[in-house]
């Protein structure tokens, strides 16, 4: 009891507080670009040692298309994804993508499956600091990837910011 109820008045505070003054802003999602990448040949390493399979699927070519960028995805890259300790596929995908006005941006996600065969991506981004596209360096990204087929991934990435 002793104990109880100060920890009651804490919890009760802060609820209060929370309510009053802290409540939670949702942030916002705008889109950032549809992309349609495709895919070569896989191959397998086989079992590493931080899982039970590490399996390379080169990201070859495509488009991507959005209200701030648009542009082609490059040759160059892949991803080098991992089938976990508990069976789970885990993509870490690498890559290049260039602006149709000549900026090139290295693209990194990562991520895990959904029940109905999408995949959760999280995405950061690169480029030049002196550039047109400086701003994709900030970018929080979240993506939603559709497979198509084994040779071609459609990739809706998002830019998350802060609500007002
Ligand atoms: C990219 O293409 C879309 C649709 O074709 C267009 O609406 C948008 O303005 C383009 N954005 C840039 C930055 O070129
Ligand atoms: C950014 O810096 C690089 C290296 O100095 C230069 O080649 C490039 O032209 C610069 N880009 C812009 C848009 O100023
Ligand atoms: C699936 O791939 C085919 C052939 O590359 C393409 O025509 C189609 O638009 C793709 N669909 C999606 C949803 O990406």
């Amino acid at each position: 009891m002793h104990l109880i109820t100060p920890l009651l008045a804490v919890v009760a505070g802060f609820a209060a507080s929370v309510a009053a003054q802290d409540a939670p802003i949702q942030p916002q999602l705008t889109l950032l670009y549809s992309m349609d990448a495709h895919l070569g040949e896989r191959f397998s390493l086989g079992p590493i040692p931080t899982g039970e399979e590490r399996i390379v699927i080169p990201i070859v070519g495509g488009s991507f298309t959005g209200p701030k960028l648009n542009g082609t995805v490059l040759n160059l890259g892949a991803d080098w994804r991992l089938t976990d300790a508990q069976g789970i596929v885990r993509p870490d995908a690498r890559y290049n993508i260039r602006t149709n006005d000549g900026t090139n941006i290295y693209v990194q996600t990562e991520g895990f499956p959904l029940p109905d065969g999408r995949t959760m991506l999280r995405g950061k981004f690169e480029t030049g600091s002196n550039g047109t596209y400086a701003w994709m360096n900030d970018v929080v990204g979240v993506g939603v990837l559709k497979r198509n087929g084994t040779s071609a991934v459609r990739i809706e990435m998002w830019h998350a910011t802060p609500g007002a």
